[in-house]
């Protein structure tokens, strides 16, 4: 693969940085313990102080949100959109940068690329260590995703962790305990970071056209109290029909928010038990979407003569259910 040098920064540019909270905020009652410690804990003024490299940069800090990201929530991102929104359209700002836990980070990366498409580098980083660590790996992955940001010609949503930069759209945490916890897929990072330096590898993910920010996309989110219910359910030895038929009896009954999709993670080529499948088809002939996706972590699910489903997916389950419920918004 040929690599293509990236032109350095310049200084003259402010970034922003937002905190959301995550194990690179997470504290530990001891300092030799990456496990057992609570994430979400230091503020991301915080974070920035202790990386010396940042001392002398145009940077503002603000903190969105702070919390586990398995726990993250439609009301979380809307706050985020709104706050990264805000931010590229000011002139004296060159890119944001976002600390995030690791566990939803691909999704939220996921959202933010789909609903803004920034003309501006968004770039969400992270630790797998918590802040306490005796060798915390958050420092350097908010140095790197600065580097980042900084970077002249920069756009699009993109995760800095571990030295990589990786697409939104690629991007997926494969590991539990690895401080170089993802991986892109068959697509492969974008680029990486070396002392500070950006070598990239393919082109920045795509933007919108005018702006530095896809204003339509964002405003239909703005509107939304929730998004389209879509729930996510996966095929596997033994499947069954039993979760479908719960979540359509509950739908029913008109006291849940309606559904209006379900993706499923098939096995393979996005196959399905064919207990599971049978109920599907009656979802699918209700009205409900059924997008299907696959368990492997690589490939995708490629449409084929005789499917019974008209939706496949390209994306991971997790992005699928996304993809979906957005689609599904009014407007
Ligand atoms: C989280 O996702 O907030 C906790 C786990 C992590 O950041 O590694």
């Amino acid at each position: 693969m040929q690599a293509i040098e990236a032109v350095p920064a310049q200084d003259a540019q402010r970034l922003v940085i937002l905190g959301t909270g995550g194990t690179i905020a997470g504290r530990a009652a001891l300092a030799g313990d990456n496990v057992g410690y609570v994430a979400g804990q230091v503020s991301v003024g915080d974070l920035v102080d202790a990386v010396p490299m940042l001392k002398h940069l145009p940077l503002d800090v603000e903190q969105v949100a702070q919390l586990d990201s398995k726990d993250m929530n439609f009301d979380v991102w809307k706050a985020l959109a709104v706050q990264v929104a805000f931010h590229l359209g000011r002139s004296d700002v060159m890119g944001v940068v976002i600390t995030h836990g690791t566990d939803t980070i691909e999704e939220t990366a996921f959202f933010l690329q789909s609903v803004l498409k920034p003309a501006k580098p968004v770039v969400l980083t992270c630790a797998m260590r918590p802040a306490t660590a005796l060798v915390p790996d958050g420092p350097q992955n908010l140095s790197d995703a600065v580097a980042v940001a900084r970077q002249v010609g920069a756009q699009g949503v993109v995760v800095v962790c571990a030295g990589q930069i990786h697409g939104a759209d690629d991007v997926t945490k494969v590991h539990t305990y690895r401080v170089d916890a993802f991986d892109s897929g068959d697509a492969g990072p974008l680029g990486c970071v070396e002392e500070g330096m950006v070598r990239l590898f393919r082109p920045w993910p795509g933007a919108c056209l005018a702006g530095s920010f896809d204003a339509s996309a964002h405003d239909r989110v703005q509107a939304s109290l929730v998004l389209p219910r879509v729930v996510l359910l996966t095929s596997h030895a033994d499947a069954d029909g039993l979760m479908v038929h719960a979540l359509l009896a509950q739908a029913a009954s008109g006291m849940v928010q309606p559904l209006r999709g379900i993706v499923v993670a098939g096995t393979g080529n996005g196959t399905l038990h064919k207990n599971l499948e049978i109920a599907l088809l009656e979802a699918q002939a209700q009205g409900i979407r059924v997008v299907l996706s696959s368990r492997c972590v690589r490939g995708r699910v490629l449409a084929h003569l005789g499917q019974r489903f008209s939706e496949v997916s390209s994306l991971s389950p997790v992005k699928s259910r996304i993809a979906l419920a957005l689609d599904l918004l009014p407007g």
